[in-house]
């Protein structure tokens, strides 16, 4: 990897932190095995807390690049991808997803890296409510969902969206700071 590569690892993926922790410690807290995607893998944190600390084979998948390659070198099996598009139906056991949620203008940026892994668009909804509309297809019977939602992007509005595309929702995690509260929510059909 050339000094070029290594900058854009570094500034154009989302590095963990605090909403990647309480995604990982409560996944792996409900996870026991099977098979188990991670959309949105960014740094592939999250998708490597599952893979270590449970039985389940963890795909990771992000829109950018740059975090696939970066989870491919923790030694992730990393696949390219918008949402949940190139996988077959009835696939995951589980799915999770830490999405861009921060609410933003209307003019934002959406050819930079680091804008894709935070903006959510005007309403902080625009990547998950397709994500909503779109992870059914995959999941097996049974399959969970965790969801990272904040209290920014509008938990009662994604819990409401959730219903709509046929999920019921129960928080299983939340931690407060000064500006938001974080959610896992754990959808189930
Ligand atoms: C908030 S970051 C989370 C990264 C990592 N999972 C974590 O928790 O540290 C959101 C991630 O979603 C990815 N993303 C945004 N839109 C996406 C899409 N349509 N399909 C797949 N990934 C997407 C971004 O590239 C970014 O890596």
């Amino acid at each position: 990897m050339d000094l070029a590569d290594r900058r854009g690892l570094e500034t154009d993926v989302y590095q963990p932190a605090e909403d990647s922790q309480l995604l990982a410690d409560a996944a792996c807290r409900r996870i026991d095995d099977g098979l188990v995607l991670e959309v949105g893998t960014g740094s592939g944190y999250v998708a490597d807390r599952i893979a270590t600390e449970t039985d389940a084979r963890v795909i990771a998948s992000d829109v950018n690049p740059h975090a696939c390659r970066q989870a491919r070198e923790r030694g992730l099996e990393a696949v390219r991808a918008d949402l949940v598009s190139p996988f077959v139906d009835d696939a995951f056991d589980a799915v999770a997803f830490n999405p861009p949620y921060l609410p933003t203008e209307e003019d934002a940026e959406w050819d930079d890296w680091m804008e894709r892994a935070l903006s959510g668009g005007e309403s902080g909804r625009e990547v998950i409510d397709p994500f909503l509309a779109a992870v059914g297809r995959v999941l097996a019977p049974g399959g969970v969902v965790y969801l990272l939602v904040s209290s920014l992007t509008g938990v009662d509005e994604v819990v409401e969206r959730a219903g709509e595309e046929g999920f019921s929702a129960v928080a299983v995690a939340d931690e407060s700071f000064p500006f938001e509260t974080l959610t896992v929510l754990e959808l189930v059909r």
